[in-house]
């Protein structure tokens, strides 16, 4: 075994407990960066212990926000929109969120700043965060015709408002935009295909933002920000990643007779089309005690799963608006098809290419690795299932991703000679502890 390897054995019995999985990185992420406008103090908690979470906190402690404590939880005194130059690079590591919101709150501040981060974050796509930036009045600038980090930015106080209509639904975009009207001028208006994940319109709508949100032509989506207003901190208490649950909720799904409850999950509707595909493809997927806490909702999440061989999981087609919606679990639901009856088609995905790694290419090399059968296509992948049956198992790179090392690891629990994951510990990217937390569904011990 290569160092930072894993081995996943075959289950050989059904996953039984209740648990609980890492704060909600989306969360998280807005309420450190958006800390940097408000002012007053607020305490955050929950959040993930995550090395995502952590590179956003230390960007923020980069230009000067007070946060007392480590940890899940945290004081925030807010910077009001009065951040100080770094005397540092910014390091954004493998955190896409941390820096495109990032450059919509330095655009308004005028310094100067550099954010890079780690390869696969040096190889994603910033034009779409940094070109609508320069319209509102920053100067801006990145490798490849500033397109690619390391970006360097010297922001303006006020930006100047506008209007962008993106080609893609993207929240960090929009939220990257909505920070930066936050300090203009005039508003700034941002018009997307469709709907996507709303996490920083309701933590700005807490603070006291102006926001108006309207629904528009063929399914778009169209938010403006009015700038004036005050913002104040509020406190936040993140509930569970449902990014995260989802793959347990996976390996529930390919473990014949298996009951986990996922405990204080986050299921704002922008994020739980995964759910509704998990239901689709027939598995017992349950929402109790629903909550809403600090303006998102949150619930536990319960499988029961089927008693026996013959009530596996059935492929359905995962295509259209709603794919903009569960992109992320794309990885562990293409795992829940790897062993359905039939084939599942992913379309409509091509924004999976442009992830912590190209996840169209390596969701198909993960799964073929442990001897399924898929196919991947320009915007998606087709994923023929084993009916149940176990897949034969072996070494699988984790392609420094996280969701593709999670995938893998559940994945091995469904196959006959189980999984080697190299490169595992990516899992530390959004999900610490989930090898022991897999151990503790094997064993069958509530956590
Ligand atoms: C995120 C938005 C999504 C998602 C990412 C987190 C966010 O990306 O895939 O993991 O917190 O805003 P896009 O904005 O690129 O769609």
């Amino acid at each position: 075994m290569t160092a930072g390897s894993r081995v996943v054995a075959p289950a050989s019995g059904p996953l039984r407990g209740r648990l609980r999985v890492p704060g909600d990185k989306s969360i998280a992420h807005r309420a450190l960066i958006f800390a940097g406008l408000g002012q007053g103090r607020a305490r955050v908690r929950g959040l993930p212990d995550g090395a995502d979470v952590r590179s956003s906190l230390a960007v923020m402690r980069g230009l000067g926000l007070q946060a007392e404590g480590e940890g899940t939880d945290l004081v925030l005194r807010g910077a009001a929109g009065r951040l100080s130059e770094p005397a540092q690079v910014l390091d954004c590591g493998n955190s896409g969120t941390t820096m495109r919101l990032c450059c919509g709150l330095l655009a308004g501040q005028p310094f100067l700043s550099v954010l890079t981060g780690d390869d696969s974050l040096r190889r994603r796509p910033m034009g779409r965060v940094l070109a609508p930036l320069a319209q509102l009045g920053a100067r801006v600038d990145g490798r490849g015709e500033g397109s690619l980090a390391p970006l360097v930015l010297r922001g303006r106080r006020p930006l100047a408002g506008g209007r962008f209509v993106g080609a893609v639904a993207s929240a960090q975009v929009k939220t990257a935009l909505l920070l930066a009207g936050l300090q203009a001028a005039e508003p700034v208006e941002v018009v997307q295909p469709g709907p996507s994940r709303d996490h920083g319109e309701r933590l700005l709508r807490a603070m006291g933002a102006a926001l108006d949100e309207a629904g528009g032509p063929e399914g778009s989506h169209r938010v403006a920000v009015r700038p004036g207003a005050p913002l104040e901190l509020v406190d936040v208490d993140v509930p569970g990643d449902l990014s995260s649950a989802v793959f347990l909720l996976v390996a529930a799904a390919i473990v014949p007779g298996s009951s986990i409850a996922v405990e204080g999950v986050g299921v704002n509707p922008t994020r739980t089309a995964a759910l509704d595909v998990l239901r689709a493809m027939g598995l017992s997927l349950s929402v109790q005690d629903p909550a809403l806490v600090g303006g998102e909702p949150r619930a536990t999440l319960r499988v029961e799963g089927g008693a026996r061989r013959e009530v596996a999981l059935r492929g359905v087609p995962v295509q259209g608006p709603a794919v903009a919606g569960l992109l992320d679990e794309i990885p562990a639901l293409a795992v829940a098809a790897a062993f359905a009856h039939g084939a599942t088609v992913f379309r409509d995905a091509a924004e999976l290419r442009v992830k912590e790694s190209d996840r169209i290419a390596t969701t198909v090399a993960m799964l073929r690795a442990l001897g399924a059968s898929v196919e991947a296509l320009p915007d998606g992948l087709v994923v023929h299932g084993s009916g149940g049956a176990p897949l034969p198992g072996g070494r699988v790179d984790a392609a420094h991703d996280h969701r593709i090392a999670l995938a893998a690891m559940v994945a091995g629990l469904g196959c006959a000679a189980g999984a080697q994951v190299d490169g595992a510990d990516v899992v530390d990217v959004s999900f610490p502890g989930f090898p022991l937390l897999l151990e503790q569904l094997r064993a069958g011990r509530p956590t």
